[in-house]
């Protein structure tokens, strides 16, 4: 009795200091939506409990910062989730905080605003040159943040922000992100759906330790920039069960730009993506740079299926970007309609305040082998730098197989050096067979986030 009395003491104390209604998770909240999470949540709120309005119409910005301020001091009692219930919820930016959960319900949309007020300036990335916009949801300096659903929907409203971008808007100023989470470890984004982005989906930069799961974005694909997933300057980071349709590159993997990212210098590392299915006509699956300033290494990349996408993999960079791109391993890819297969870009122009001649980039040990395409343009085109050769590409166990209007040379390769085996067509000169034997390498061991075992939650 008396520790039944403590407990109900302590209940309204919390309900005194939050000053909202709040359910402590006990046995009735098990009665919710399961779904795995690194982590469960003592304290549940519900959007509503802070004046939301799910019309599609009524501007709930102020009710989730409000959420978000007053939950916040619940992070050092064990953590909150935040449901996000069925409804069209518009909202401009919002900010998340740790040891947090934001839950989007099935028949949940979140809907951004198209009004740029709703979206503040914030300082640029110290890796990039823009000025930009908040992302719609965004986090910095963060831990143990999850944002999830059973299947809920995040809805960017990127059409307007299309328009006046290709009406010449939005030159030299970043448009909003879907989510940005920087400077944070701990994190997971699984099991939503996110639609129409005004740029690039989502964006973990500088983190450590971070889950992509179970996503599904789509936007036109002829949406300008509209990348699906770009880990940026992340160590030990998963993306796996992940499908993609847009007018960019459905993955695109970064590490900051020229003398920006060269003075950063955090690179990208330890990045796992596997089971991928990815539309994207004009774009890359996997993009690798353009910026890669602060490196990129150990990337491990398998199963996954293409369909009529521009390339495979494209490593990008240029003369003054510096940093390199080594270690680089790619397996059992399916790929249907493709205008190249593989490609490679020494050349890529985007300089946002001239560069220096003498950065070059190192690129270095890329291993691509088990996989077949069909309804092929262009198997390769491999243009590395002259007096900066990107080395070390092996090819092996490739079968490619050839559009009716395919181009005649299959293989057009400057300024790489390599080997190949078992590979159809018949590869260039630089990249000379080594017979039947050989197979590139793939590693064996895990990076550290695979061992990571998830919980059961209750939403
Ligand atoms: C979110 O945080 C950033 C800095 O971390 C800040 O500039 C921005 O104003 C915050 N947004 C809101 C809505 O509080
Ligand atoms: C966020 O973390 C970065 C890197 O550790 C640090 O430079 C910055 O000052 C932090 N910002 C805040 C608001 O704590
Ligand atoms: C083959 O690729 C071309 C584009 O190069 C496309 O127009 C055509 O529909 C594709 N054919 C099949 C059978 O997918
Ligand atoms: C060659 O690659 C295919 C997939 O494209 C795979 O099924 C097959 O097992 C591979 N062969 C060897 C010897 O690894
Ligand atoms: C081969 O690539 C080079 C440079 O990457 C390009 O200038 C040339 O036009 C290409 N050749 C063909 C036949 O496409």
């Amino acid at each position: 009795m008396k520790m039944i009395q403590t407990s109900l003491c302590i209940l309204v104390v919390l309900l005194t200091v939050s000053g909202f209604p709040m359910m402590e998770s006990g046995v009735e909240s098990k009665k919710g939506i399961d779904y795995l999470a690194i982590n469960c949540r003592k304290h549940n709120a519900v959007l509503t409990d802070f004046g939301a309005i799910g019309d599609g119409k009524t501007s709930n910005t102020k009710a989730f910062r409000e959420a978000i301020t007053k939950l916040t001091p619940l992070a050092a009692d064990g953590g909150v989730q935040l449901i996000v219930p069925p409804g069209n919820w518009l909202t401009g930016s919002f900010n998340l905080t740790s040891h947090f959960t934001l839950f989007i319900q099935q028949g949940a949309t979140i809907l951004a605003s198209q009004d740029e007020s709703e979206y503040p300036m914030i300082p640029r990335l110290p890796s990039y040159g823009d000025a930009r916009f908040a992302s719609l949801i965004y986090g910095s300096n963060l831990t143990d943040v999850v944002i999830t659903g059973n299947k809920g929907t995040i809805n960017g409203q990127g059409k307007t922000w299309w328009v006046k971008y290709r009406s010449g808007g939005f030159k030299t100023i970043s448009r909003p992100l879907l989510i940005e989470i920087i400077f944070s470890e701990n994190i997971q984004i699984s099991d939503i759906n996110l639609i129409d982005s005004p740029m690039w989906n989502i964006h973990p930069v500088y983190c450590k330790n971070v889950i992509i799961r179970n996503i599904k974005i789509d936007a036109p694909i002829d949406s300008p920039n509209t990348d699906g997933i770009n880990p940026d300057s992340c160590t030990n980071t998963i993306i796996e069960d992940c499908s993609v349709t847009s007018g960019d590159d459905c993955i695109a993997v970064k590490s900051g730009i020229d003398q920006f990212g060269i003075a950063t210098a955090i690179p990208t590392q330890q990045l796992s993506i596997r089971r991928l299915t990815c539309v994207s006509p004009d774009s890359a699956g996997i993009a690798i740079g353009s910026e890669m300033s602060g490196g990129i290494k150990d990337v491990r990349i398998e199963d996954v299926t293409l369909i009529n996408t521009q390339s495979a993999i494209r490593i990008k960079t240029a003369i003054g970007r510096g940093g390199y791109v080594k270690d680089i391993f790619a397996r059992r890819f399916t790929m249907k309609t493709m205008k190249y297969v593989f490609w490679m870009t020494g050349s890529y122009k985007l300089h946002p305040i001239g560069f220096d001649p003498k950065a070059l980039p190192e690129i270095s040990n890329i291993n691509y082998r088990d996989m077949t395409a069909e309804n092929v343009t262009i198997s390769a085109k491999l243009e590395g730098i002259k007096n900066d050769p990107f080395k070390g590409i092996c090819l092996s166990n490739v079968t490619i197989a050839l559009s009716p209007t395919t181009k005649k040379l299959q293989w057009n390769c400057t300024d790489v050096a390599g080997v190949t085996s078992r590979v159809k067509p018949e590869p260039c000169g630089l990249l000379p067979d080594k017979g039947t034997t050989m197979d590139c390498d793939f590693p064996t061991d895990k990076i550290p986030i695979e061992s990571v075992v998830l919980n059961k939650c209750f939403a």
